[in-house]
């Protein structure tokens, strides 16, 4: 079970994914850092930045642009199967919605949602629910596990 995520400076998302206890790579913050690729499938996990634009109409795209260039890589946009988005629901309608952006451009589902580092019931739900349909998403499930 491969997490990849994108967290910046404030860590809220790396922190959430280091609790979940899978295998995890992180797509790198700097433009200067050298380039992730993976090599099975994963779960993206991505926070929102959009800045609530559907009342601002200023910052209009939700999706990091590190996560961008990493999905542009047609080798890794080939072997995400399922999205998790984390937001701020001061945001409102835009809570989360770099997973619905995502999920609509890659054709993946969007399976969880959480807020800013997430709670213990969200990481035991996001946790379970991936192990359990691991099969189903197209992921591999750790050696023993249920
Ligand atoms: C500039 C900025 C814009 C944000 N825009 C949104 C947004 O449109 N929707 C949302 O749900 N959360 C939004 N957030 C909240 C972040 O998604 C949230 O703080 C997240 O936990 C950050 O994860 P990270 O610390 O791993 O980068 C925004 C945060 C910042 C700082």
């Amino acid at each position: 079970m491969l997490v990849v995520y994108f967290s910046s400076a404030t860590e809220n998302t790396h922190r959430f994914v280091r609790k979940l206890g899978f295998p995890a790579q992180r797509i790198p913050l700097r433009r200067t850092d050298p380039p992730l690729r993976v090599d099975r499938p994963y779960v993206l996990v991505c926070p929102t930045y959009g800045g609530g634009a559907s009342i601002s109409r200023q910052n209009v795209r939700p999706v990091p642009a590190q996560v961008i260039r990493f999905l542009n890589d047609e080798h890794n946009r080939s072997l995400i199967r399922a999205v998790v988005s984390s937001g701020n629901t001061n945001f409102g309608a835009d809570y989360g919605k770099a997973g619905d952006v995502i999920a609509a451009k890659c054709k993946v589902p969007y399976v969880y949602r959480f807020e800013l580092l997430g709670t213990p019931e969200d990481v035991t739900i996001l946790r379970e629910g991936l192990l359990r349909n691991a099969e189903a998403l197209g992921l591999e499930a750790p050696l023993g596990a249920a």
